[in-house]
């Protein structure tokens, strides 16, 4: 008998043991990889979320010219205007479509540039990015003109 209760009481020790080490130290593992998986996808579902959006400021943003000057009017088409006007895309005049720019060049540069610079229709102001200078709308302006001619 007292050997029976003995064996029982080693069988309860020794389960208390393993549930204890179950709890203390399997347990906050199997927390930890989870919880670095977790992370993980979580960042990868917003890595893929704001791909779009990066990818699009990366297409639209011109890469700052690295000695500070300005970006000149080819440059700055072919970062910015062009993701809509090579192709025509939300209605934009087509760049070179002489038919489709000679109305719009006869309102003259000035009135060309207030509408970059201001937005007009679907295209954003400055066509989306911002930060252009004033000198850099002009240029490209002058450029959009210039294809079309
Ligand atoms: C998001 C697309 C988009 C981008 C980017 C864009 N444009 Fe446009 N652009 C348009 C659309 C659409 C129109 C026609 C607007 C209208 O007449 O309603 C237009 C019209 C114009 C016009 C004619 C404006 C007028 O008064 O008739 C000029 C000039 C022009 N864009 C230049 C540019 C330049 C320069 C850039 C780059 C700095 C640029 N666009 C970027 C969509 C765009």
């Amino acid at each position: 008998m007292a050997q029976t209760q003995l064996s029982s009481r080693t069988i309860l020790i020794v389960t208390i043991v393993i549930a204890v080490l179950l709890i203390v130290v399997i347990w906050p593992l199997s927390m930890i990889g989870k919880g670095s998986e977790q992370a993980a996808s979580d960042s990868d579902a917003i890595y893929v979320r704001i791909l779009p959006v990066a990818r699009l400021e990366l297409e639209r943003a011109p890469a700052a010219a690295a000695d500070g000057k300005p970006r000149d009017g080819e440059t700055v088409y072919n970062a910015v205007c062009m993701a809509c006007h090579a192709s025509g895309a939300a209605g934009a005049p087509k760049a070179g479509d002489k038919a489709a720019w000679a109305p719009r060049i006869a309102t003259g540069t000035d009135a060309l540039v207030a509408s970059v610079t201001n937005g007009k229709g679907a295209m954003p102001p400055k066509g989306g990015a911002a930060d252009l200078t004033d000198e850099e709308v002009k240029a490209a302006v002058a450029h959009l003109v210039g294809l079309a001619q």
